[in-house]
């Protein structure tokens, strides 16, 4: 998908439905917004934990994205941890790499020294520091209890460090746990991320389309934009598989505009479910589920 073999054909000047976090192609829904305006004003508050929640492809890292954009442009020092699924000693060192501690840095006596010095100096000069957790629901119970500690390191005018947690709807449940509380209750700012609406989701494929150089798109009919919303129920990772392989095929098939068939097709090879789909409806009627059924694209089932 990075390079789409269609770009040339329909004129794009890079691909639409690339499915990285690039804050370039934002779209910029009120939950989305409002939820950046909130990582941005509880950095600037300087007070302690806060906690952004969505559903996997919902947009979570993207916000952390377009963060680290205004942390950037702000001058913020920041460490941004992606993969969560670390010992303490893993985590420890891996924050040490990201504020550039001078230190031994598989010490945790050491880092945690060096921390202390580089948040002193960047309070005195005015400033705050962030660390940044993505994927925070595979924490393990260690390095949530080791994030608390530092969640405790302040001064009069406020906490040293802001940490941000980002992650799928059980970090929520995590920190509803009787042992996290003390964390819990240092949350002063919780946001959270959920699928797009109908109008929002036409109004996100032609954000992207715009950008990627097709300002009045008229690939997708608005029969197709419903269906693109009905099988992605508004999730934006599914809006651009969906999407982008949906423009493969326009493209293969030499035509300018995608229709329901491409559409199905390219369910059909996704092994794609969505409430009401053949597939969905037997999957149903042969295991029965209480919960909710997402989107997916699925593994086969045998003898389907
Ligand atoms: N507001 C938005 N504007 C533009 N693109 C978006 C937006 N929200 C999500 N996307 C796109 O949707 C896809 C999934 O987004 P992202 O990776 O941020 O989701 P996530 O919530 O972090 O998912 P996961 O739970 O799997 O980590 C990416 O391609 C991203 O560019
Ligand atoms: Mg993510």
């Amino acid at each position: 998908m990075q390079n789409a073999i269609y770009n040339a054909y329909f004129g794009f000047a890079e691909n639409p439905f690339n499915i990285s976090p690039d804050p370039e192609f934002l779209y910029r829904s009120p939950q989305h917004e409002e939820a950046l305006a909130n990582l941005i004003y509880g950095v600037r508050s300087r007070k302690g934990f806060i906690v952004l929640t969505g559903e996997v492809g919902t947009g979570k890292t993207t916000m952390l994205e377009c963060l680290r954009d205004y942390l950037d442009a702000q001058r913020i020092e920041f460490a941004f941890i992606f993969n969560s699924r670390l010992t303490p000693e893993q985590f420890f060192e891996m924050m040490a790499y990201d504020f550039d501690l001078r230190c031994d840095r598989k010490s945790k006596t050491d880092v945690l020294f060096a921390l202390d010095t580089l948040l002193v100096e960047q309070t005195q000069r005015g400033r705050t520091c962030v660390l940044i957790v993505d994927e925070a629901h595979n924490l393990s119970w260690d390095v949530l209890e080791e994030i608390r500690l530092l969640g405790n390191l302040e001064n009069r005018q406020g906490k040293l460090l802001q940490i941000i947690l980002a992650g799928q709807p059980e970090l929520d449940r995590k920190l509803d746990a009787p042992d996290l509380r003390q964390l819990k209750q240092r949350i002063v700012q919780r946001c959270s991320l959920n699928p797009l609406a109908p109008e929002e989701a036409t109004a996100y494929i032609e954000t992207r389309l715009a950008r990627a150089g097709m300002p009045n798109q008229t690939v997708f009919s608005s029969e197709v934009m419903e269906e693109l919303y009905k099988r992605s129920r508004g999730i934006p990772r599914l809006i651009n598989l969906l999407s982008d392989n949906l423009l493969v095929t326009t493209f293969a098939m030499e035509e300018r505009r995608s229709t329901v068939a491409m559409l199905d097709e390219v369910c059909q090879d996704l092994r794609l479910e969505w409430p009401g789909s053949n597939r969905d409806r037997r999957g149903r009627s042969r295991y029965r589920s209480s919960e909710e059924h997402m989107p997916e694209a699925s593994v086969p089932i045998s003898g389907d």
